[in-house]
């Protein structure tokens, strides 16, 4: 009996050899499509010019605020020109929303109107503003209703935008396209010799990630390995596929906005020529940095200034992100893409332009040492400090007119970033060591290397409120979307945090 079965036996042995190898080369096809680096080098068509976000409208109302009126609605665009529709979401228009303008010291309101099938609200990402206002999950706009958050600009001129912030639902509406921008000027940045003529020599760049479906729709697969979220193998710069971008002046000052809700882009020029950081997340720096790249995770802003010769074209690029991660889990994390953004398109002759100054503006340092708490912030997993998100949970109190140091750690092998309303921090050290100068400005998002601890100084000057939380939070948009959130108040010295709302919704009326 043995011996007859012997021939069985290898047969079985030799058809499940088969089939694990044929498993084997299955799993590898599947893996290698996962971790396949994106690379679109030398292979976008430059073709459409760059949209540029209109102005935004405002007026003066009776009591002299400036107000602007944002309505968020669904949409349709064929980005691509093949005649595919693609479903979309945007404020005013199709997709992402006009650039808001105003200036330190004014009062501003904004007229939210929801006109989608569902609730959302509008969260003023670097705006320092009372928690009411801020448009986190809280501030929820049904269907139909206005929202109206009104506050006085009170801080340095700066590169900030706006996008939706309902929990769970974050990186669907920002998916579809609700974001835009939202400039701050002030006397100081007034005063330096910098492009400042928008859409001409100052232009928005903000630059998302998208896939297409075969019907043309934002295809939403999550890259499994990765576990970061939707990672997209063309860019929308502005909402245009392919942009070239005409150029007129020697220098041009672009305002960089990662909106996408998961990719980190590593921004420079095709042929490595240096560039002039002048500003980051909350205004311009004490002095300007020359780079030849710049990381930007989502949510993160810069503003930079690239020279141009007349005739030429130019590149704007990003190359691998260090992700401070090896491997596959840097590659699957679109670690180890190459993207091409826009073209700058030289006209034969320039307008003159004066070189960027050296020196920029004042920034005041914080004082690590008059620290009134030092926290520790560890995002792990889906959560923050081993909780997750909840609406009616206050998870630390900060009291009014105090300096904080947050120490904050990603302990996951996978990226994270650290975002946190209401403030402007200052980056300490990073893993010990001093910032670069990139990382040395105001920030109110930072990239977070696994296993390399941020320290951060934070000052809460004013707007308390113990019943209203602020946010801090992943900007990886499914992460907070998934609980990578927590909430805090500002608290009156001696005064206890209270609760949370438990309905979430204002703008019934206004
Ligand atoms: Cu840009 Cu809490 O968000
Ligand atoms: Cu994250």
């Amino acid at each position: 009996m043995p011996t007859r079965r012997r021939p069985r036996l290898r047969v079985l042995i030799g058809v499940l050899a088969g089939v694990l190898v044929l498993c084997g080369g299955g799993v590898a096809v599947a893996t290698w499509t996962l971790v396949r680096a994106t690379d679109t080098v030398g292979e976008v068509d430059f073709v459409r010019p760059l949209a540029v976000p209109p102005l935004a409208d405002s007026r003066l109302d009776d009591q002299g605020r400036r107000v602007f009126d944002l309505i968020a609605r669904e949409g349709r665009r064929d980005f691509r020109g093949d005649g595919r529709l693609t479903r979309t979401a945007g404020f005013d228009g199709d997709f992402l929303g006009p650039t808001l303008r105003a200036k330190r010291g004014e009062q501003v309101r904004v007229n939210v109107v929801n006109k989608l099938g569902e609730e959302t609200n509008v969260h003023w990402h670097g705006m320092h503003l009372p928690a009411r206002m801020d448009g986190g999950p809280h501030q929820l706009v049904r269907p139909g209703a206005t929202w109206s958050p009104t506050w006085r600009v009170d801080q340095p001129a700066a590169t900030l935008w706006y996008h939706p912030h309902p929990h769970g639902a974050t990186e669907e509406q920002v998916y579809r396209g609700l974001a835009g921008m939202f400039i701050l000027d002030d006397d100081r940045e007034a005063a330096l010799p910098l492009p400042r003529t928008y859409g001409v020599d100052d232009v928005p760049v903000i630059v998302q990630d998208r896939s297409f479906s075969r019907s043309g729709q934002f295809s939403k697969t999550r890259n499994s390995i990765a576990s970061i979220g939707v990672l997209g193998d063309t860019l929308l710069v502005n909402g245009t596929v392919g942009p070239y971008l005409d150029v007129r002046t020697e220098r041009v000052r672009l305002r960089l906005l990662n909106a996408s809700t998961a990719r980190t882009y590593n921004f420079g020029l095709s042929d490595d020529r240096p560039f002039a950081l002048i500003g980051t997340d909350g205004g311009l720096l004490a002095r300007t940095a020359r780079l030849t790249r710049i990381r930007l995770s989502p949510g993160e802003r810069a503003e930079i200034v690239v020279d141009v010769r007349p005739g030429e074209r130019v590149t704007l690029r990003s190359t691998p992100p260090d992700l401070g991660i090896g491997g596959l889990s840097r590659r699957s994390a679109g670690g180890a893409d190459r993207l091409d953004v826009l073209q700058l398109r030289a006209a034969s002759t320039l307008t003159p332009a004066p070189p960027v100054p050296d020196t920029l503006v004042p920034v005041d340092r914080l004082d690590p040492s008059a620290a009134a708490t030092t926290r520790t912030l560890e995002f792990q997993g889906r959560g923050i400090n081993g909780r997750s998100m909840r609406m009616d949970r206050i998870d630390f109190a900060a009291t009014r007119d105090t300096t904080e140091v947050w120490e904050v750690l990603n302990s996951d092998g996978t990226p994270h970033n650290f975002h946190v309303h209401d403030v402007q921090f200052q980056l300490l050290s990073v893993d010990g060591a001093a910032p670069p100068p990139e990382l040395g400005g105001w920030k109110d998002t930072i990239y977070l290397p696994p296993h390399r601890p941020m320290r951060i100084v934070l000052r809460f000057t004013d707007h308390s409120d113990p019943n209203l939380p602020y946010m801090y939070h992943c900007h990886l948009l499914w992460h907070e979307d998934s609980g990578m959130m927590g909430q805090f108040v500002v608290v009156e010295p001696g005064q206890a945090p209270g609760r949370p709302p438990t309905h979430a919704g204002h703008g019934e009326h206004n």
